[in-house]
């Protein structure tokens, strides 16, 4: 059942009506009939004119006339045009023939699903997502940890913003162990419904932490995530960015078509890394990368080195000089407290407000709520990136 079915009200007159449609509807997971309590409650009237058109005729001008705001449907056993063009006048949007036919019926269920959404989305008031897509240098460097922080300061109370994180570590998704969660669903759902996506199947997919950051889980099983294409994340994503402000992205590494579909989309790229020389090498890698492909934009990509700590043996001078771009922020090192949130499935915030590690990812996602993102201006750097050597011996001893 999806979280908020769509409420139905039945007039009717003959037993072999209503039982007809109470199985359909029942049968049906995104309606409910409402038998009792305030018709204005309902969004769809199931209207059967009886032998006296006329009173049925009244009632149905009684309920448009109250501005319910939903729909009419009109049932009738009797063939004549007359009846059809006076429903279709009074207001009612479908006229279904009786005897009950169950296909006819669902296509009008569903015709009427798709007005209703249109007009929602007229009314919603759309936003501009932004999508922050981060991107792990190398496995461990603290990727998830990152995402989930960020998203749920995102979300942090206070801030309007409707924030949602998505998974896209295929099979290994680590993001609701992060939360301790447990939801039901996964993208793996939308892809294999993608025909149904709107935002009222998207929002009943999505699982709400209690940090008010929405979840969306990557596939667990094999099974059903190869319906996935770079198609499908480009109508989920589009999707997302009218419903939310910020759709966070644990992408984990490049691998495949979507991850290139998710870095073209987004408006920040997140390249994490430690400092360390095969991460730092493998930061170079996803620059090159980058500038083969053509995008994201050098301005959008950000790189963030995590785990840092002062007296490193690689110091951020000599980590830009390698990777020849700014490092945009580092985060400190604390592993007890980055395992104990991992551990007890909570987001450091809740852990540990005020401690250095929290602060920092908090103060990111302060600046990237705040778009104080200020582009890098550097005319040279695909010219630097491919005329030097890195100079990655800097430090090797
Ligand atoms: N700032 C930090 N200081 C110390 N340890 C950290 C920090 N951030 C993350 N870690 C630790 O690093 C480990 C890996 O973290 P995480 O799972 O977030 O990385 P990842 O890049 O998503 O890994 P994977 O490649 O497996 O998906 C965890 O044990 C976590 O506790
Ligand atoms: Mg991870």
């Amino acid at each position: 059942m999806p979280i908020n079915p769509i409420p139905v009200r039945l007039e009717l007159k003959t037993d072999e009506a209503r039982k007809a449609l109470e199985k359909i509807l029942r049968a049906h997971r995104d309606f409910q009939i409402r038998s009792s309590g305030d018709p204005k409650s309902a969004e769809l009237f199931i209207l059967e004119i009886g032998n006296r058109p006329e009173t049925d005729f009244a009632l149905l001008q009684q309920i448009l006339a109250a501005n319910y705001g939903g729909e009419v449907f009109i049932i009738s056993s009797s063939s004549d045009p007359s009846l059809l063009v006076q429903a279709l006048r009074s207001g009612a949007r479908e006229f279904l023939s009786q005897p009950i036919e169950e296909s006819e019926v669902i296509q009008a269920l569903e015709r009427f699903k798709a007005r209703r959404e249109q007009h929602r989305e007229g009314r919603r008031p759309h936003r501009k997502g932004k999508i922050i897509d981060l991107i792990g240098s190398k496995g461990g460097v603290g990727n998830t940890t990152i995402a989930v922080n960020l998203a749920t300061n995102l979300a942090a109370e206070g801030s309007k913003a409707k924030v949602a994180l998505i998974d896209m570590n295929l099979l290994f998704g680590e993001v609701p162990i992060f939360l301790d969660i447990v939801p039901i669903y996964s993208w793996g759902e939308i892809a294999k419904n993608i025909s149904r996506l709107d935002s009222t199947f998207l929002m009943s997919v999505l699982h709400e932490h209690s940090s008010r950051v929405y979840v969306l889980p990557s596939p667990s099983q094999l099974s059903g995530h190869f319906d996935a294409t770079p198609e499908v994340i480009e109508r989920l994503l589009d999707l997302m960015k009218r419903v939310f402000d910020f759709i966070v992205v644990d992408s984990g590494h490049i691998t495949d078509e979507i991850s290139l579909k998710i870095l073209e989309m987004a408006d920040t790229v997140l390249v994490t890394a430690i400092l360390s020389l095969p991460c730092l090498t493998n930061v170079s890698r996803i620059l090159r990368l980058f500038y083969d492909l053509g995008y994201p934009p050098e301005d959008l990509v950000k790189v963030v080195i995590n785990r840092y700590m002062k007296n490193s043996e690689i110091s951020l001078k000599d980590a830009e000089k390698s990777i020849d771009k700014k490092i945009f922020w580092s985060i400190p090192n604390d592993f007890h407290l980055s395992m104990s949130a991992i551990n007890q499935g909570k987001p450091l915030r809740e852990l540990a407000a005020n401690s250095p590690l929290s602060k920092s990812i908090q103060e990111l996602a302060d600046m990237l709520a705040e778009h104080k993102l200020v582009p890098e201006k550097s005319p040279t750097f695909i010219g630097r990136l491919f005329g030097q050597k890195l100079p990655l011996k800097a430090w090797r001893r």
